[in-house]
């Protein structure tokens, strides 16, 4: 059998952050060698603590960091319209058991870098945030990143303004140096994400499995659909899944290679993504953009994850 690959999360869970640590954290194929909080759909210390929750639900045991107070230049933006004011409500978790190390989020990454010996993925499921400072600190750590698989952006829609997706328009500044750096991105933008949806009758599914985390991940999905349902969407768009779903199972996905352009000023298009579709520009690609998926075979990797949990595991 292949090793797993070493991968990095950051997130600032969130019901679909929380997803996608429950479809790591299932996967053999995966090795969690560290986790870190950022700034983005709520508060630092909230998604800290609901990092800390969900990591004791998953029985994640990498170490885990705080991320910085904010973005790199910009406030922060909390969004409790989508993920509520604690910015993972819905179903009761267990108190944590996890204390995050006495280090920021981007000296975890470093150490977590430097130690390992095959370069490690880094999958950023919030803004870009942490991982900026990661580059800013320790440009020397730029070879022993394998490649960031990230939800962020869009190519052909925003969600957060007409331009700009959520991720990214809380935090361009780091987004712009994240797509600059040179680093091979895997972007799974609002493109795929909003063909990511998982029905009601799938999180019938998944409740049906009857174990306890299973029961967690029905209850997330039934919240996160709460809001999506009130503006028209059939589904849960579990976005930041995708971003994980793409190590996994690459063959479930579509993927363009373009260079992918940060705007960081304008009235109208602040945080959008500006894909070269039609390289019209002299920029070589610097990002795999996942544009399809099969919709199937993505619900069913979430629903296998899900059962997992109930195979003995802690
Ligand atoms: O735009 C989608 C992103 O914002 C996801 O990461 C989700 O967690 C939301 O907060
Ligand atoms: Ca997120």
């Amino acid at each position: 059998m292949t090793r797993p690959i070493p991968i990095f999360l950051d997130g600032d869970p969130g019901h679909d952050d929380a997803i996608a640590w429950m479809l790591a954290q299932a996967s053999p194929l995966l090795d969690i060698r560290g986790v870190s909080s950022v700034c983005g759909n709520q508060t630092i210390e909230k998604t800290t603590w609901n990092a800390r929750r969900v990591m004791t639900l998953l029985g994640i045991r990498a170490p885990l960091a705080q991320g910085r107070k904010g973005p790199l230049v910009a406030e922060p933006m909390p969004a409790p319209g989508i993920h509520g004011e604690s910015g993972l409500d819905g179903p009761a978790l267990p108190e944590p058991a996890v204390e995050p190390v006495d280090l920021p989020a981007c000296e975890l990454m470093a150490r977590v870098l430097a130690e390992s010996p095959e370069p490690v993925t880094l999958v950023p499921t919030g803004p870009l945030t942490n991982v900026a400072a990661l580059l800013l600190a320790h440009p020397e750590l730029k070879s022993r990143i394998a490649g960031i698989s990230l939800m962020g952006g869009g190519v052909t829609q925003g969600n957060w303004t007409p331009a700009a997706e959520f991720n990214i328009l809380v935090d361009p500044e780091a987004a712009d140096l994240v797509f600059r750096s040179g680093v091979p991105i895997t972007m799974a933008g609002l493109d795929v994400t909003e063909q990511a949806l998982v029905f009601p009758e799938d999180f019938a599914r998944i409740r049906a499995l009857g174990n306890p985390v299973a029961g967690v991940v029905a209850d997330w999905l039934e919240f996160f659909y709460g809001f999506h349902r009130n503006i028209g969407y059939a589904g849960a768009p579990v976005h930041d899944a995708v971003a994980v779903a793409a190590l996994i199972a690459p063959e479930l996905f579509r993927m363009e290679e373009m260079y992918v352009a940060v705007e960081t000023a304008g009235e109208y298009c602040r945080g959008a993504t500006i894909g070269d579709r039609y390289h019209l520009t002299d920029h070589a690609p610097n990002a795999r953009v996942i544009l399809g998926l099969d919709r199937a075979g993505f619900v069913q990797l979430l629903v296998d994850a899900a059962a997992s949990y109930g195979e003995g595991r802690t």
